[in-house]
């Protein structure tokens, strides 16, 4: 029945070119499905017995990594931003790479710099290349049109686009090709691959003599060009390297690396039955975690392309429609290829290669004084005190981003502070310093305004305070 109405949706298409492209978007669709179905019915689990944490030599630490021999191995090396999401958990309906990060730059624009400071420090040429959704293809261009004329080369492309099913009929909700946004999803980074391949950018790549691309999320920002993981890859003949780091207890969803019968694996929490959640939650067991910073070797990725496939472990992730209509969408993880290169292992990086801005919460510390710009490039104010960036936990009423941008007149001055948390339906003025450990806690039906040049230190407000 779902490739009976597979045929009948690509036969929507008018245009010949177009349909073609379609209908082998399709078709990989239709693959990913019957995997799903056989992989339901033999119900293939992983056995959680088998799981090992990975050895010493399959997580490499970073500092034990030297220096690169010469920097021309840049001209080997192509850059590769996975920019597909929405952030919809920040409450984002276009590209989250849109979004202005810090100094009125987006994402997008840093990573620009990122690069054009790499090009120019080692008179390299080391291209961009962005993988977009249909959700974030137009914010994309929007903003890289203003590159257009510099030295830096920006290529992008798309991602698949795939049906979303309807859970109890199994069939896909999009009536033609052409019908509406939300009845189709991107599968997940790990389309990655596929979507370089049927897009020719992969076959360009090698074209102009680029062996390595450094793949990383687009919001994370830690995600630099790194020489000395390069050279390792190259020196230890690995097709794949994975960037991991210490797991703290904050970080329950990221995936992480395991050892299961001998071959380095990742493991992603929808793949941990519910009972060894608290197993796979603990910091003793699986002590690193994915970053999503990934080091592939081309040439590799095409011959398994080739030869044998990406098969990539399915994650089944279940949504709603508006009207409640329960949905799945199959999608895949890029850091579940490391199974298949020779090799390919981790590196236990510094924490600070890993950072994202997956909440508002996040979004403020990024935004506030404990960053600074260089190069595009976040460092921390060498005016900090601590070691470590402050905790910042913002309740529900900011964890839009509009509610976030309303609720702030301006970034609040942070540079002392250890701890905020912030519940109910609070507002911020303008230069507002926060030190120490502050507390705001707005009661149901109440409202706490902190007034323009406020300085809290070590405070506990509540109740329904106007100061
Ligand atoms: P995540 O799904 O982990 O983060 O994607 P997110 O974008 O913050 O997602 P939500 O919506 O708030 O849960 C990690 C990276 O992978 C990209 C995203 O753009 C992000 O850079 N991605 C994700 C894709 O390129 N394609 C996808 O289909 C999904």
């Amino acid at each position: 029945a779902m490739r009976n109405e597979l045929s009948r949706l690509v036969s929507t298409v008018q245009d010949p070119d177009q349909r073609r492209a379609f209908d082998v978007e399709m078709q990989s669709f239709f693959y990913l499905f019957t995997r799903y179905l056989s992989e339901r019915a033999q119900s293939q689990e992983l056995v959680w017995d088998r799981i090992k944490s990975p050895g010493d030599d399959q997580i490499v630490p970073y500092a034990s990594l030297p220096a690169p021999k010469d920097m021309s191995l840049l001209n080997k090396l192509a850059v590769l931003k996975v920019n597909g999401g929405l952030g919809t958990s920040m409450g984002m309906t276009g590209a989250k790479s849109a979004l202005e990060v810090k100094d009125d730059m987006t994402f997008l624009d840093l990573t620009v710099r990122q690069i054009e400071h790499l090009n120019t420090t080692n008179r390299a040429d080391v291209p961009l290349i962005l993988m977009t959704s249909f959700n974030t293809h137009e914010d994309t261009l929007r903003i890289i049109k203003k590159y257009a004329n510099q030295q830096l080369r920006i290529t992008t492309f798309n991602q698949s686009r795939y049906p979303r099913i309807a859970k109890e009929t199994l069939l896909p909700v999009p009536k033609s090709a052409d019908d509406d946004k939300k009845n189709w999803y991107p599968p997940g980074h790990g389309d990655v691959f596929n979507a370089l391949l049927h897009s020719g950018v992969l076959e360009q790549l090698l074209a102009e003599g680029r062996e390595y691309l450094f793949i990383s999320n687009s919001d994370n920002l830690g995600a630099v060009v790194d020489e000395k993981i390069l050279q390792h890859m190259i020196d230890s003949q690995s097709e794949f390297i994975m960037e991991v780091t210490d797991k703290t207890k904050a970080d329950v969803k990221g995936g992480t690396l395991v050892d299961y019968d001998g071959k380095v694996r990742l493991l992603e929490v929808a793949q941990v039955p519910s009972e060894h959640m608290e197993d796979f939650k603990s910091v003793r067991k699986f002590k690193i975690f994915n970053t999503n910073n990934l080091w592939v070797n081309l040439r590799a990725l095409k011959h398994i392309m080739e030869a044998e496939g990406m098969e990539l472990e399915i994650i089944v992730n279940p949504k709603a429609m508006d009207d409640g209509t329960p949905v799945v969408q199959l999608e895949t993880a890029a850091g579940a290829a490391i199974k298949h290169f020779r090799n390919g292992h981790g590196v236990n990086v510094p924490r600070s290669r890993f950072l994202p801005v997956k909440s508002c919460s996040d979004l403020l510390l990024i935004k506030s004084d404990i960053y600074s710009l260089e190069h595009g490039q976040l460092v921390i104010n060498p005016s900090r005190m601590f070691e470590t960036t402050p905790v910042i936990k913002l309740g529900d009423h900011f964890k839009k981003i509009q509610q976030f941008q309303k609720r702030f007149k301006k970034i609040p001055k942070i540079l002392e502070l250890d701890h905020l948390t912030v519940t109910g339906d609070v507002y911020f003025g303008r230069n507002v310093t926060l030190r120490g450990t502050v507390i705001v806690v707005a009661n149901e039906g109440q409202r706490i305004d902190i007034p323009d040049g406020c300085v809290l230190e070590n405070r506990l407000l509540s109740g329904n305070l106007t100061m």
